[in-house]
């Protein structure tokens, strides 16, 4: 399990529980941060969108191709920043404990 910071869209600061081995996504969906996941990670959809603490950049495995194909697309729609990443490609791990992120904005 790993503790992640989570600055949701009203600014609010939450602590969240994500068990390994699932996708951070699941996580910020079933707790309603405004994560949709529509598209059950499968990198179609763009509604786990989020902003990831850029001091934690080099800690997470570099976004795919298809991952940053998926965040091009979405960049038509919302900002799309060097810290973006889909929260469905982000396995958890202990390694991730105090991963701070914000939600972006909904596409
Ligand atoms: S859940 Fe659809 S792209 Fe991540």
């Amino acid at each position: 399990m790993a503790v992640v910071r989570v600055t949701g869209r009203d600014g609010v600061e939450r602590m969240l529980d994500a068990a390994n081995g699932s996708q951070l996504m699941d996580t910020l969906r079933d707790a309603n941060t405004g994560i949709d996941g529509t598209c059950g990670g499968m990198m179609s959809c763009g509604t786990c969108h989020v902003y990831v603490d850029p001091a934690w950049g080099d800690k997470l495995p570099p976004k795919s191709d298809d991952e940053q194909m998926m965040l091009d697309a979405i960049g038509e729609l919302v900002e799309v920043r060097p810290n973006s990443r889909l929260s469905c490609q982000i396995q958890v791990s202990a390694a991730l404990e105090g991963l701070e992120l914000e939600i972006a904005p909904p596409v």
